[in-house]
């Protein structure tokens, strides 16, 4: 048996991750951010020296990964979300990886877990799934003014790079990561403020709500 699972996916930087706080913090539930384990995975490989496309010593990072990694500071940078994007495409390191988000999404009473899969590979039983997308520049300037706070000689046009490179490394190939669920949501954000995305959200989750309860009798 599970709680109610709230499975929020998306690509970089469509503000998939402030609603998935937001959302568990409306319900109670606690949110884990899935992107921060691959991320964690790639710094500490990079920090033992090692190399971004070797799958075995990456795999051997994810099996010995400790939670307390993800409240690094270090896991928030832009390096490492290209190194979790490299990390992130080896089969091995999702299984290994997989176990711990499945035991999240399964936490009672209920469970919100953002990233790339987890309506399709992690909780396809999720009672309540929505894929949060925007347009390419609107998730660029998004990521931008928060990489500003750490780095503020980035710029614009490095970080939509970035950014474009990382949706192709999702979605590319049949086995990539990011997938829309045949039963979630689209939510597409780029014209809406946080609070309006939010407040969209909140609805898309309380009809899947109300199903899920009249499901349980
Ligand atoms: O959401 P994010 O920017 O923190 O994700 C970093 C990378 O991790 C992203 O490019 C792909 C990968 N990722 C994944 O493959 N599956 C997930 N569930 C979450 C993230």
């Amino acid at each position: 048996m599970s709680g109610f699972t709230i499975a929020v996916d998306g690509p970089a930087a469509s503000g998939k991750g402030t609603i998935a706080v937001k959302l568990g913090a409306l319900y109670g539930y606690p949110v884990l951010d899935s992107g921060l384990l691959y991320r964690a995975v790639g710094v500490r490989l990079l920090e033992s020296g090692g190399d971004l496309s070797d799958e075995v010593a990456a795999t051997a990072v994810a099996r010995t990964l400790d939670p307390a990694e993800l409240e690094r500071p270090e896991v928030r940078t832009r390096a490492a979300g290209e190194a979790a994007s490299r990390v992130a495409i080896f089969t091995p390191v999702r299984q290994v990886l997989r176990e711990f988000q499945i035991a999240f999404a399964r936490r009672e009473p209920g469970a919100v877990v953002d990233g790339r899969d987890i309506g399709t590979v992690i909780a396809p039983w999720a009672p309540a799934k929505v894929f949060v997308t925007a347009s390419t520049e609107v998730r660029a300037e998004r990521r931008w003014k928060q990489l500003l706070l750490q780095d503020e000689t980035i710029s614009f046009d490095d970080i939509l790079a970035d950014i474009r490179v990382r949706d192709h490394r999702d979605t590319a190939r049949a086995d990539s990561p990011m997938a829309m669920a045949s039963d979630a949501v689209l939510l597409d954000t780029s014209e809406m403020t946080i609070d309006g995305a939010f407040d969209a959200a909140r609805r898309i989750v309380e009809t899947a709500r109300a199903r899920w309860e009249q499901s349980l009798g």
